[in-house]
């Protein structure tokens, strides 16, 4: 499902293929959690050429369910999106609904953050959830740990998430597409930010013989300099033949670092949830858009990015916003994924045209200095 087509350094551009479409990596993967990419319609994913889109088994377990995903045929009938999807697990949520979930051999008992309804998640069933849903990609359930926690409790929950890829894969290949359209399942690899871990859950999940592999638990609070330092190693422990996907990271530059190291796929709720703070993505830095400075300003959120913001002016953007009106969020959010999209795709042409290295510190001195 995956060819390399060109490495320098450890950067690297390749082709994932799926019954959807082919992905040119670097990519970048909109987040739409609940089956929309919020404020984002998907007329305008088409148009910025969105090869790809992220959703996720715990919120589309619980709403709109998996009966009303059944019935309509996939996520992708329901949503009207016919490109592929990568849908994330539940994993992530074991972290970021700490308090509202207990962990056990068997799997992670959420209780809802919508109703407090109980709900158990185990490899298996999430790997059935994912063929109701039918996403192209499809991730096993994992625990993300809190960079907080021990290493022996990192080594302990890392030893559980290797136990549920197995699960998973047992699963996935004793079950069948509901939809005729090939899925491909993606191991996480965990370990926290010890080397030791990473390498050996690396080493048995690649064992396994997983489609790809994803770098998890970072970004989870440790400082930048050892989100490197670690990823420089996870992803050194990976397979040159799969595609290597860092989940939930980040922002611009934290992205071109990856890059740099050998990561292809990313995902990320920075531009629409910052888009719906008014926090503006461009090529000189971040911009909040209802400052005042902008009410007379009538140039556009960036020149050189195009989106169906590129018709209006920062002070027309700013007046919506104080206005609350919802064209202002959904251009704010259209603008910034148009940016992280056009972020990977330069990214991918440099590597091409073998100046990567010289255009992303270009790029970040400017980024960087504003
Ligand atoms: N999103 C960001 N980090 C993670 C992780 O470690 N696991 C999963 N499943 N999703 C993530």
């Amino acid at each position: 499902m995956f060819e390399l087509i060109k490495q320098v350094g450890e950067a690297r551009v390749g082709r994932v293929v799926t019954n959807r479409g082919e992905i040119l990596t670097p990519v970048f993967m909109p987040v739409g959690t609940r089956a929309t990419v919020r404020g984002v319609h998907q007329h305008e994913l088409m148009r910025m050429n969105s090869q790809v889109i992220l959703s996720n088994t715990y919120h589309l377990y619980l709403k709109p369910g998996m009966v009303v995903l059944k019935n309509a045929g996939g996520l992708h009938k329901f949503m009207g999106w016919e490109k592929p999807i990568l849908t994330d697990s539940g994993g992530f949520q074991a972290f970021s609904l700490a308090g509202l979930r207990e962990i056990s051999e068997q799997g992670i008992n959420f209780k809802s953050h919508i109703d407090g309804s109980k709900h158990m998640f185990t490899p298996e069933n999430v790997i059935d959830f994912q063929r109701v849903i039918g996403s192209d990609i499809v991730m096993p359930l994992d625990e993300c740990p809190a960079y907080s926690e021990s290493k022996n409790y990192i080594e302990k929950s890392t030893e559980r998430t290797i136990r549920w890829a197995e699960r998973s894969r047992v699963r996935f290949e004793n079950t069948s597409p509901l939809y005729e359209k090939e899925q491909f399942l993606f191991a996480i690899t965990q370990g926290g930010v010890h080397k030791d871990l990473r390498e050996s859950c690396s080493k048995l999940l690649i064992e396994m013989n997983f489609d790809g592999y994803a770098i998890g638990g970072l970004a989870v609070g440790e400082s930048e300099e050892v989100l490197y330092e670690t990823l420089d190693f996870a992803s050194s422990c990976l397979p040159k033949e799969k595609p290597r996907y860092l989940m939930g990271v980040g922002t611009p530059s934290n992205i071109l670092n990856a890059i740099e190291r050998g990561v292809d796929m990313f995902d990320c709720v920075i531009p629409t949830r910052e888009g719906r703070n008014g926090r503006v993505y461009t090529k000189g830095g971040t911009l909040s858009i209802r400052s005042a400075r902008y009410a007379n300003d009538f140039s556009r959120l960036d020149e050189e990015i195009e989106s169906s913001a590129s018709h209006f002016s920062k002070a027309y953007i700013r007046h919506l916003l104080t206005i609350n009106e919802m064209l202002g969020l959904m251009l704010c959010s259209i603008h910034n994924v148009v940016f992280f999209l056009w972020l990977a795709g330069t990214a991918r042409e440099k590597i091409l045209d073998g100046s990567f290295k010289f255009w992303k510190e270009e790029f970040l001195a400017t980024y960087d200095k504003n």
